[in-house]
């Protein structure tokens, strides 16, 4: 796939940049010397964060198409065009299917998985003309490749993310295209997922959806790791053009039993008897 070796001087736009893995994959970027906009819903952290990682700070909802062209509008305004796009605002609660309430699923559909189309729709076009080529950063989760009890809404976004990154990737390359595509799975990462409902909007008020502080759970199998460490896990997807980014490679066993799961059932079928 198409990699995008050296960054220096060129242009991400980053969204979800003002807290947590956004932020994270903003300074790491900036760091090999690409200038940064980074794009948020919440006004006051996103110029504290622009002024920190001295990058331009744009207000945005990724759940309205319109916002999310605006942005795309905006960043080449600013510097004439751009060759990496992180797909990151997300939001994280968490409840039974059974207690969802259709407010949940517009909200938690909107942010994560419609927020991701509309940065696909909004700076493909961009990417594609870029003479330079360019990288697609969507960020999906360990959830996307693993549905457990309570993230059920929340997976059927991340799965949602993880299918429309694989079908562009490989898209992009039948094409023979100088896009790249990625998908980010983190584990665990200590950011401010656990207070989401902050922003969710007043007019999608009725839910089961609730934040849940997970980092308290004292669970042996949560290794914690930083933002800035997952930000360098994506410069290294972007610069070698890896698929899929992992930040916690012990998990493994949990993809491989759901594997393991499906090839039973397929098993089943070559069966005598
Ligand atoms: N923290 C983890 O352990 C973890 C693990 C796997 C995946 N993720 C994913 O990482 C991404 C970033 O989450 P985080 O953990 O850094 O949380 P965070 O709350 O620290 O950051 C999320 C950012 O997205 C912004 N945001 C929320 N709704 C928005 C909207 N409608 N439009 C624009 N911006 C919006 C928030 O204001 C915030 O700045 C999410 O997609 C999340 O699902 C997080």
């Amino acid at each position: 796939m198409s990699a995008l070796p050296d960054l220096r001087g060129k242009v991400a736009v980053v969204t979800g940049g003002a807290s947590g893995i956004g932020k994270g994959i903003a300074r790491q970027l900036s760091a090999e010397g690409m200038q940064v906009i980074i794009a948020d819903i919440e006004p006051g952290p996103l110029q504290a964060a622009a002024g920190e990682l001295g990058a331009v700070g744009i207000e945005a909802d990724v759940s309205d198409r319109g916002s999310v062209q605006a942005l795309a509008e905006s960043a080449v305004r600013h510097f004439g065009t751009v060759h990496v796009v992180c797909n990151n605002a997300g939001v994280g609660p968490m409840a039974p299917i059974a207690d969802l309430t259709m407010d949940d699923w517009q909200w938690i559909i909107g942010v994560n998985l419609f927020g991701v189309i509309h940065g696909v729709q909004a700076f493909l076009p961009i990417l594609r003309e870029n003479p330079d080529g360019g990288h697609i950063v969507n960020t999906a989760s360990m959830a996307g490749l693993v549905a457990t009890p309570g993230l059920g809404a929340y997976s059927v976004t991340k799965f949602g993310v993880v299918a429309l990154t694989e079908a562009l990737a490989a898209e992009l390359r039948q094409e023979g295209s100088k896009v790249g595509a990625t998908v980010l799975c983190p584990g665990t990462v200590r950011t401010n997922i656990d207070t989401s409902s902050r922003n969710r909007p007043a007019h999608l008020a009725d839910r089961g959806l609730a934040d849940v502080d997970i980092s308290r759970d004292d669970n042996p199998a949560y290794r914690w790791i930083s933002p800035d460490e997952a930000g360098a896990v994506v410069v290294r997807a972007i610069t070698r053009g890896d698929l899929y980014a992992l930040t916690h490679p012990e998990w493994h066993w949990m993809v491989e039993r759901r594997n393991e799961r499906l090839n039973a059932a397929f098993h089943q079928w070559s069966e005598p008897g």
